[in-house]
């Protein structure tokens, strides 16, 4: 089938995401709650793109191709979005880059760098709290103050990790009894410094 993206004809096959497809086209569209081969539910919006041919704002890591779509994948109103998502993001994290020991291999940051995203854009931000975390298993660890509830761990744990309430107050638990059956590989996928591995 073919879609237009950003006014080019692009041959997609239909069977992969829209990320997928706009990535692989060599389109550059930024993820968080997404990472290739894992299991996902979009939930951050970093990876909106818009439908030209009805406006609607689209999370490209939920949405699979349909004929005839009209995608931008770049304009500065799409970019807006995007970067308002990451600040959403950054307005309830936690923590503060300074001194963190996971920068060099953090997501949000990154993103949050290439975006000019503003830490305050939603007015003061929450107290940095202080550094706590809990043996997971191996050199697995888990910080709660640095998740932002992308809910990656939690879908590729088989069910170690389970999300806890809804909303603001949602946060990711782990179970005790499933402690032993998490892989530290999920250190890798968390795009923050919430899961890191220590010696
Ligand atoms: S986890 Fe990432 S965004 Fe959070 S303080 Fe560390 S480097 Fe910064
Ligand atoms: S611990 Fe990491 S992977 Fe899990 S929900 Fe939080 S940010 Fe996402
Ligand atoms: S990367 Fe698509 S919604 Fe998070």
């Amino acid at each position: 089938m073919k879609i237009i993206v950003n006014g080019k004809e692009l041959e997609v096959s239909g069977r992969r995401r829209l990320i997928e497809e706009l990535r692989e086209a060599g389109y550059d569209v930024p993820s968080l709650c997404y990472a290739p081969d894992a299991k996902h539910e979009p939930s951050c919006m970093v990876c909106m793109v818009k439908n030209e041919v009805n406006g609607e704002m689209l999370p490209s890591c939920g949405v699979y191709p349909s004929e005839g779509m009209r995608i931008d994948t770049d304009s500065e109103e799409v970019r807006e979005l995007r970067r308002m998502a990451v600040e959403l993001l950054l307005s309830e994290h936690k923590a503060r880059c300074g001194g963190c020991e996971s920068k060099a291999k953090c997501r949000l940051r990154e993103l949050a760098l290439q975006m000019k995203a503003k830490w305050n854009r939603f007015g003061a931000l929450p107290p940095v709290e202080p550094v706590v975390y809990e043996h997971v298993t191996g050199r697995l660890y888990f910080e709660p103050a640095k998740c932002v509830r992308c809910g990656l761990c939690v879908y590729n744990s088989q069910d170690g990790f389970t999300f806890q309430r809804r909303g603001f107050n949602m946060q990711v638990v782990i179970p005790e009894e499933s402690k032993g059956h998490v892989g530290e590989n999920l250190a890798e996928l968390c795009p923050t410094g919430a899961l890191f591995l220590k010696e």
